[in-house]
């Protein structure tokens, strides 16, 4: 036999030996004994020299396409192998129960937030916000409450430092505020209602779901933080009316149609005449209580109206301020307010 005839069968024995390699060690093998330095390809090149020169064409035609054909078997044989070196060792069990992934859910006063403000929507209300690092004109003077007045004790809250020191001053005196305007954290939503009144004519209607701090210990009732929601509706001719009326259909959508609302006469400085809302419905009878407060509200104080710029004479309007914590407490039963802050997910999956 001469020596063209032998590549064929040599080709034939090689790509049988890589297709059936194992594993890539076998592989590597394999390839060095047909095609490496070394192998039996190599040499069958190296004897071309021996050829006559008519063969010689030929016979490395032959060669180099045996070479390229037993490259490809390899490349394939590889990918192959190395597909199944990434699979598990152990076959997979298609009948095992699968592993569930934890799904996160909204805090339950975000729930209650969001089902506020979708009641609000419904009859025409846009949401507004505000900063929390307040100043005192925002959060007490524009709202009728001068440094001097008593209001501001029960509305006690954290202050920040100033660069004059003046945050230490024991009482905000007009003069101390003309020089200091001192930054504190707003303890309630109501500054909001300055500032948007300050930044639009009327009409408005807004409500301002938010966070509030106070100077208070924890306890069951009490945190130094804590959310609110605040309204604002300024038009022609509203009046005490349209805001029970507001709150009722609020209450209604959020606790059920046994809810009912009752307005007691109250003092808030921004508002005349203002009231405090109480709530009742089955759960607080099963509390063992016939009302409980939830809310301040009343008609916005002609002052406030004055200081934003508003006539007065010609617009009206009430306000309210909701605690969205007291909602959710009364909406899910719940009897201690910082269960809502731990974080404790046993509590918060509940809901
Ligand atoms: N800002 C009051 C508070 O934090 C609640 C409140 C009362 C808001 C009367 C109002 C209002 O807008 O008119 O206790």
């Amino acid at each position: 036999m001469g020596f063209l005839d032998d590549i064929e069968p040599l080709k034939q024995t090689a790509r049988a030996e890589l297709t059936a390699a194992p594993d890539l060690a076998a592989l590597e093998q394999t390839k060095g004994t047909w095609i490496g330095p070394n192998g039996k390809f190599t040499a069958l090149m190296k004897q071309l020299g021996t050829l006559s020169k008519e063969e010689k064409p030929a016979a490395g035609k032959l060669i180099n396409a045996a070479k390229v054909e037993l490259e490809a078997a390899l490349a394939s044989r590889r990918e192959e192998l190395e597909l199944k070196a990434a699979l598990p060792k152990e076959p997979t069990d298609f009948t095992l129960p699968g592993r569930r992934r934890a799904l996160g859910k909204l805090h339950p006063l975000t729930q209650v937030t969001d089902d506020i403000v979708r009641a609000f929507r419904k009859i025409g209300f846009a949401v507004a916000d505000g900063p929390e690092i307040e100043d005192e004109y925002h959060c007490f003077d524009a709202l009728n409450t001068p440094a001097d007045h008593p209001a501001r004790d029960s509305q006690d809250t954290f202050y920040l430092a100033t660069k004059n020191g003046a945050d230490t001053a024991p009482l905000q005196t007009p003069a101390v505020a003309a020089v200091c305007d001192r930054r504190l954290l707003r303890t309630h939503t109501s500054s909001v209602q300055i500032r948007v009144m300050k930044s639009q004519p009327p009409p408005v209607r807004i409500i301002v779901p938010g966070r509030v701090y106070r100077r208070d210990n924890a306890d069951a009732t009490h945190n130094p933080t804590f959310h609110q929601i605040e309204g604002l509706y300024v038009d022609k001719n509203v009046t005490v009316g349209d805001l029970k009326g507001t709150v009722e259909f609020v209450f209604r959508e959020l606790m059920g149609d046994d809810v009912k609302i009752r307005f007691r006469p109250h003092y808030f400085s921004y508002t005349e005449p203002s009231y405090e809302i109480d709530f009742t419905n089955a759960l607080v009878k099963k509390m063992g209580k016939d009302w409980l407060e939830i809310a301040g509200c009343g008609m916005v104080h002609p002052q406030v109206f004055e200081t934003v710029g508003y006539d007065p004479e010609v617009w009206t309007g009430w306000a309210f301020g909701f605690g969205i914590e007291r909602i959710a407490m009364l909406r899910y039963g719940i009897n201690d307010i910082r269960l809502f802050y731990e974080n404790d997910v046993r509590f918060l999956k509940q809901f």
